[in-house]
């Protein structure tokens, strides 16, 4: 980790508080394949990453708690007895979020004080929230020692995030957040919460991140708005959820749904399929199998669940102009952040040159491009 990244959180909490913190290290991450799958119960293939947010925290005697966020220099005081979500779109939430939502499961806790920064470019879609929320639940378990499990601590965190950040997300972010593991990917059934590793060499080739530097506005809401459409349909059909759907079980309840609702269950049966199948690709080292997964996988986010935006979608079609690059897909929530692509490493620096080129004609703004090598989960750093 970078040694200068954990000095300036440090000092920034000393300088604030003066005591000597407790450090977490809590990741951001990737998603090589399976968006929109989690909370359909289905399956996704997320990776921690080497970016993320350190967190200082140590216990406090005063009369109520304060939170810093070094990066933003703002302080925020609060009570541990009186916590309600403030407006929305604020740092704020997650780290009340998480001790509110502590607080319902009957966990006590005293006052503290918390300074956090992060070195994960805002609306990258690479899970910023997820890192800091998992970051602030893992730092109250340590100094409070509160014995709970990383499954606890990932379903607090997912609570923080839907009643006080107000987006129904599934449980990939915290889950790959908290339980990376380094040069790993994992395959995770977000039914049993149960998960495989895979080792990741992909020899001649690397998997790259695009930022479009774009976050449309109103994505939160298209998320919820997806993710009801999802269990309107299961509603319907009667199971538990689209993991449990066919094809077939579908089509005998299409004259039911609109066609757009048709599409958007079709993409989730498809998509979580192709992670599946993504998987033996890897197991196999069959990188031109993957690379279509990934295109096609993109092309449903795109077309049937209708989640990506011009941004991604010519990043995707300049990918595939490039020979060199075997597939490329929007990841994450979608209507902005990055995309994720499988390029040959001979063919990396020329392609960024283009790409950063031919994206600043197309939409007057830079696009970012990242390496990024996968880490292990939330933890103390020593
Ligand atoms: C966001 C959510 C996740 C997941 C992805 C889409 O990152 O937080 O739970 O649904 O979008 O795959």
């Amino acid at each position: 980790m970078n040694k200068a990244f954990i000095k300036t959180i440090k000092k920034g909490f000393t300088t604030q508080f003066n005591a000597i913190p407790t450090l977490i290290f809590s990741p951001g991450r990737i998603n090589i394949i399976g968006e929109h799958t989690d909370y359909n119960d289905g399956f996704v293939f997320p990776a921690a990453v080497n970016k993320g947010i350190i967190t200082a925290i140590h216990k406090s005697e005063s009369n109520s708690s304060f939170a810093y966020a070094i990066d933003k220099n703002e302080l925020l005081e609060f009570s541990l007895n009186d916590i309600k979500p403030l407006p929305k779109g604020t740092w704020q939430n997650y780290v009340i979020g998480v001790v509110a939502e502590m607080q319902k499961k009957g966990i006590t806790i005293g006052n503290f004080n918390i300074a956090f920064g992060g070195n994960i470019p805002a609306g990258a879609g690479m899970s910023s929230s997820a890192a800091l929320e998992n970051s602030v639940v893992f730092g109250l378990n340590e100094i409070f020692k509160l014995s709970l499990s990383k499954e606890d601590m990932i379903f607090i965190s997912q609570n923080a995030e839907h009643n006080y950040a107000g987006v129904k997300c599934g449980i990939m972010d915290q889950y790959a957040s908290m339980f990376g593991i380094k040069n790993n990917a994992l395959l995770l059934d977000c039914r049993t919460i149960q998960a495989k590793p895979f080792e990741i060499d992909f020899k001649d080739y690397e998997l790259i991140l695009i930022n479009t530097n774009v976050k449309h506005n109103l994505s939160d809401s298209a998320y919820n708005n997806r993710r009801s459409i999802c269990e309107k349909i299961v509603k319907l059909l009667k199971v538990k959820a689209l993991r449990d759907v066919s094809e077939d079980d579908l089509k005998l309840i299409a004259h039911k749904i609109s066609v757009e609702d048709f599409e958007k269950a079709h993409y989730i049966i498809q998509e979580n399929n192709r992670v599946l199948l993504a998987s033996d690709a890897i197991l196999k080292g069959d990188l031109k199998t993957l690379g279509k997964l990934l295109y096609a996988s993109h092309n449903g986010l795109q077309n049937k669940f209708k989640v990506s935006c011009d941004e991604l979608d010519f990043l995707v079609e300049q990918a595939k102009l490039n020979p060199h690059i075997l597939g490329a897909r929007m990841m994450g929530g979608g209507f902005g952040g990055c995309t994720i692509n499988l390029i040959s490493k001979s063919a990396t620096a020329a392609f960024k040159t283009h790409i950063s080129k031919v994206y600043k004609n197309k939409f007057n703004i830079n696009c970012s491009i990242y390496t990024v090598s996968l880490s292990n989960g939330t933890h103390v750093i020593k």
